[in-house]
């Protein structure tokens, strides 16, 4: 067999159809376009409609489609219809990659009950409810896959001050993970998370563009730099594709050695 017959057959997703949330920015847009890449159909959720078109446009040339489709994660109608959008534009869902997310910088005893819903709606609740609501079209595949995307903050706390909703959230998320991985493990589908440590995104700007934090961020992480987004392609395919088949249940750390101390 040739070599790239080989890999393709372990880590390729030619033909497979994806739905990958917060692909507007970040880690999401890149794993969407990692995944169009390896031969994948994409639906691409976010609420930023005009980012998804120029990822679709930005994509042209890739063997997968990239398919915008605007929703917000923290109404439950918007998440359901997702689910109708892969019927009607993918044909179905054979992965999923729960990655949207949000947070609130505060204290956790003086945020407001509204605002630590708020946090555990679009970073817990919505991914819940999304994957649930897909898991008739993911028992149809013949390989299901659920990436729920965690966090380091889904393994300990946060070492800067007013992430503790968005940690608390995270720590759900891999309940979740594992909760679905024995739940839907006889339905042929596998549910693993993927913990990120930090990478340059919307998200971590001003974190990483404070010196004091940034500094302290990187005496904690083992190989002393931040991530590059393309370096969380690995893990993805790994955990997308036939090369992953016996993995249930398991968190993926992608963070340069944050958890390893
Ligand atoms: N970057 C890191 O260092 C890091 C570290 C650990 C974990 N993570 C995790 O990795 C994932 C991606 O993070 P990122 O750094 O790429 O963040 P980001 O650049 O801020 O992207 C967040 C994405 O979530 C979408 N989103 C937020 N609220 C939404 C809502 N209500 N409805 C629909 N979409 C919504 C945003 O799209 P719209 O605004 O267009 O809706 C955007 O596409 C998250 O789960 C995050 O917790 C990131």
């Amino acid at each position: 067999m040739a070599v790239h017959d080989y890999t393709e057959a372990l880590f390729g997703a030619s033909g497979r159809k994806a739905i990958v949330t917060g692909a507007s920015s970040g880690l999401g847009a890149e794993m969407a376009r990692v995944l169009a890449r390896a031969g994948a159909d994409v639906l691409a959720v976010a609420r930023r409609g005009e980012r998804l078109e120029a990822l679709a446009a930005e994509t042209q040339e890739e063997p997968g489609r990239i398919v915008p489709h605007t929703a917000d994660l923290a109404d439950g109608e918007q998440v359901d219809a997702i689910a109708t959008a892969a019927r009607e534009l993918l044909g179905g869902c054979d992965i999923l990659v729960a990655n949207a997310s949000t947070w609130s910088v505060a204290r956790i005893e003086k945020m407001s009950p509204e605002a630590f819903r708020q946090d555990l709606e679009v970073n817990l609740h919505s991914q819940w409810r999304l994957s649930g609501i897909l898991h008739p079209l993911l028992c149809d595949s013949d390989a299901g896959r659920v990436i729920h995307v965690s966090s380091i903050y889904g393994l300990g706390a946060s070492v800067v001050n007013g992430l503790g909703a968005y940690t608390v959230a995270k720590h759900g998320v891999v309940g979740l993970t594992r909760s679905q991985a024995v739940e839907w493990g006889r339905d042929g589908i596998t549910v693993n998370a993927l913990a990120p440590g930090y990478f340059p995104t919307e998200m971590t700007a001003d974190a990483i563009a404070d010196e004091k934090i940034s500094a302290r961020l990187l005496e904690r992480t083992v190989l002393r730099r931040f991530g590059n987004p393309e370096e969380l392609a690995g893990a993805l395919l790994f955990l997308a594709s036939p090369a992953s088949g016996y993995v249930t249940g398991s968190v993926l750390t992608v963070d340069g050695g944050w958890t390893a101390w």
